[in-house]
């Protein structure tokens, strides 16, 4: 087996090579002065199960076709197999037309990954896993969950779980279960397609003197969490912990959700951490994934 990581590896391609005990590929990835993307592989992968890794945050479509150069070059070189583990799949929120015209960018982006010949598709908590089934192929989506709940579980007193919107109720059900069986709720949000603006339904929970723990997949302009962060401080909550599995913190997200009250957060290394986060890492869900794939 190979081991390749491409500009986004963030440090997972090295780790998983000393794990597996595999070959790390050196790819050269670099820009021409036109803007066009140029990848080369420093030695053979005919007959080998390759393992790309690249996570597709910043410059999403730039490491996404250095994604597709890779894998196309790994076929055209003789490569068995290709695994492609992607922490963080891009585009994953545009999952639907929300609009009259607009792309299902998810499904697209899906769509070509097998094209070039992606076997099989390893992703962190996707946004929505029933997006997979626009890849035609074997796909694995991994939960963090257990993770969080590990360092948190001597962290929070009889914290209540928060799930800012309906979509990440689930996690919040799961990871109150994880922690000793808390409560949990869900609040309802709403955005709007056209101005991005988001609004939050309230929910009538006595938080005063409660920890909080607020549960996400994505941290992008950070309103959604410092929203409701904001909202249980002013209702007396005790301390406030995010966990997020993708905290790509645009702008000055940061900073707007330190200022809405929140202790901690704990944050994947699916994207590069920001300094002032917590990281909790992916590797051993990787490795067990590789190796579930590759033991047949
Ligand atoms: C959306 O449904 C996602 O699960 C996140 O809640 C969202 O991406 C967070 O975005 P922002 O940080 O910009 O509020």
């Amino acid at each position: 087996m190979i081991i390749a990581g491409l500009s986004g590896a963030n440090g997972l391609d090295l780790k998983l090579s000393q794990l597996l005990n595999a070959e790390l590929l050196r790819v050269e990835s670099k820009t021409f002065p036109d803007g066009e993307t140029y990848i080369r592989f420093y030695g053979g992968v005919s007959g080998e199960t390759i393992v790309i890794i690249q996570t597709l945050y910043p410059h999403q479509d730039r490491k996404l076709f250095e994604l597709l150069l890779s894998v196309d070059t790994a076929k055209d070189l003789g490569c068995k197999e290709v695994i492609t583990v992607i922490p963080y799949l891009a585009y994953s929120r545009q999952d639907r037309r929300f609009l009259d015209g607009e792309p299902i960018s998810v499904k697209t982006v899906l769509k070509l990954l097998r094209a070039v010949g992606v076997d099989h598709l390893i992703t962190v908590d996707v946004h929505k896993v029933e997006s997979l089934r626009f890849f035609h192929g074997n796909t694995v989506n991994l939960d963090p969950t257990p993770l969080f709940a590990e360092v948190l579980r001597n962290e929070v007193k009889a914290p209540i779980v928060i799930a800012p919107d309906q979509g990440a109720l689930s996690k919040a059900r799961e990871l109150a279960y994880l922690l000793h069986d808390s409560e949990y709720v869900a609040f309802k949000k709403y955005r709007d397609r056209v101005t991005g603006k988001v609004v939050h339904e309230l929910l009538e929970v006595d938080f005063s003197g409660r920890d909080v723990v607020i549960v996400d997949d994505i941290i992008s302009t950070g309103t959604t969490i410092a929203n409701i962060a904001s909202y249980v401080r002013d209702r007396d909550a005790s301390k406030t912990y995010v966990v997020c599995s993708h905290a790509l913190f645009v702008g000055d997200a940061l900073t707007k959700v330190r200022m809405s009250g929140v202790s901690k957060i704990y944050a994947l290394n699916t994207v590069k951490a920001s300094e002032d986060v917590e990281v909790v890492d992916i590797t051993p869900l990787i490795l067990e994934a590789v190796r579930s794939l590759t033991r047949s």
